[in-house]
């Protein structure tokens, strides 16, 4: 990461960002041949704790996954918290923004960050508009 912060001249979080939603339609696909499917973002951002996730700790034991608890306020919009023992909110974002283009859907998403000495805590606004 230093060393592409270094060549682009672009900080760690933009180009996390953009890893992200390089990444999505990648990740969209090997959920299709999981036979994972979703309504839309919303529908398949509240699922990414209790089913996406746990499907990718099935298959790849050793992945190292962020935790997720997802507070569900309206049909449109969801509160998102993570946590992890690594600094990757920022790819959650891109790959929220990802997702947000997979679908064809407008997504207005909010970070805020309280991390700690010892984890990495985000919470993560989105609102489909
Ligand atoms: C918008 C949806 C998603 C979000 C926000 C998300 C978020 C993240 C983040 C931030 C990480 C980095 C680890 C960390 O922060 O500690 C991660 C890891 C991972 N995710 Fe997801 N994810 C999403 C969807 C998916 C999907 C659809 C798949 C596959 C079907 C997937 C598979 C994985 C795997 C395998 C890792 C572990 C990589 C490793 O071991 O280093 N994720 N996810």
């Amino acid at each position: 990461m230093g060393q592409l912060q270094k060549l682009t001249g672009m900080p760690a979080a933009d180009l996390l960002e953009a890893y992200g939603k390089y990444l999505f339609p990648k990740l969209a696909n090997q959920m299709t041949a999981m036979s994972l499917n979703f309504d839309g973002a919303i529908d398949l951002l509240c699922s990414l704790e209790s089913i996406i996730h746990k499907e990718v700790i099935k298959l790849y034991p050793d992945a190292e996954l962020p935790s997720f608890d997802i507070d569900k306020i309206n049909d449109n919009e969801i509160l998102m918290e993570y946590r992890s023992c690594r600094p990757f909110a920022h790819l959650a974002k891109g790959l929220i923004d990802g997702c947000g283009d997979f679908y064809k859907q407008n997504l207005t998403v909010s970070m805020k960050h309280c991390n700690t000495d010892t984890d990495f805590h985000t919470l993560i606004y989105v609102r489909q508009t």
